[in-house]
């Protein structure tokens, strides 16, 4: 098993075919800031974010994912998981800096999500008018739209999710805190990883179309359960679409809120989830039959949670039907 080799998820990319209304979305309605704006792309800073910039938004033809980015613990991890790379046979490729963060190293995982790895990073630093008054803040309290402080967890739809955790145990280290088998006890129909103590940062789900490489849903973190419901309020009066919740998952337990922006994107608005101290922490591994029981509360979320993803797919794979409905929260 590979050591620890990555700190935290970091910056993060999605494309939009309504890359205004989509930028309107995350600064008036999630309360993040524009940092800057370079061509087809804009750059924003959510106030809990030490570095820069954390989500780039960048105009495309069709929405999705642009890529996931992981800031390594150093210098010398990020080189030696380029070579673990390189000996895996893994093609990737060096990112010049963007925006005075990287420069990266990207590659794909099995299902084909772009993922760059990085060390260097530029801190942001406040301006007068940003200037929080305690000094260990990043950023003066923002206080609009929701609120959100930082990015909390990405989901991603995969074909194989069994390949992509075990590609990211074995290559970088990752800890895996819960699974869910298929009826069939060897495939998995979701996993939840994390690189520290927090119960996930990076999610695997079963993807039931015929697509590859499609994102399910950013989630960035607010202070409260309270917040996600006040957020649901913004958002409604907003007249964006809220696909689920407020409810609570069973799946590390966070507490929800699921919009899609005006682009199409899935965005979660979230709180909690459980952490887990001990280093030598198990899976666990749910059984198609225990999840099934749905142990928890909260309503369920509609059935098109489990298939629409970014970039839209509606065709559904031949062998969807090996992912079954697990229950009414299967993710
Ligand atoms: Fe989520």
């Amino acid at each position: 098993m590979t050591r620890h080799q990555l700190s935290h998820l970091g910056i993060h990319g999605i494309l939009t075919p309504t890359p205004d209304e989509t930028i309107r979305y995350f600064h008036d309605l999630l309360g993040m800031d524009v940092v800057a704006t370079r061509g087809d792309s804009t750059y924003l800073r959510s106030f809990n974010t030490y570095e820069a910039w954390t989500l780039k938004v960048t105009a495309s033809d069709r929405a999705g994912l642009d890529y996931v980015g992981w800031r390594t613990d150093g210098e010398e991890e990020l080189a030696q998981r380029v070579a673990w790379l390189t000996d895996a046979g893994i093609e990737g490729r060096w990112v010049d800096p963007d925006e005075g963060i990287g420069p990266a190293y990207a590659f794909e995982d099995p299902d084909g999500h772009e993922f760059r790895i990085y060390w260097e990073t530029e801190r942001y630093v406040p301006s007068e008018a940003t200037r929080p008054v305690i000094p260990t803040n990043v950023q003066a309290y923002v206080g609009r739209g929701a609120n959100v402080k930082h990015l909390d967890h990405v989901n991603l739809l995969a074909r194989d999710v069994r390949a992509c955790r075990e590609f990211w145990e074995d290559g970088f280290g990752l800890r895996t805190y819960e699974t869910i088998l298929m009826p069939d006890g060897q495939r998995e129909a979701g996993a939840w990883m994390s690189s520290s103590i927090q119960g996930h940062e990076l999610i695997y789900t079963a993807e039931k179309t015929v697509g590859r490489a499609r994102l399910h849903h950013f989630a960035y973190a607010v202070e409260s359960r309270e917040e996600v419901l006040r957020a649901a309020d913004i958002m409604a009066d907003a007249r964006v679409r809220i696909e689920a919740g407020p409810s609570k998952h069973t799946a590390i337990q966070g507490f929800y809120l699921y919009t899609i922006e005006p682009g199409g994107n899935r965005i979660e608005v979230a709180h909690g989830g459980y952490l887990r101290f001990a280093p030598d922490q198990e899976t666990f591994v749910w059984t198609a039959e225990e999840w099934g029981k749905k142990p928890g509360w909260g309503a369920p979320p509609p059935p098109e949670f489990h298939v629409y993803g970014t970039p839209v797919v509606e065709e559904l794979a031949d062998d969807a039907a090996r992912v079954p409905t697990l229950g009414p929260d299967d993710v």
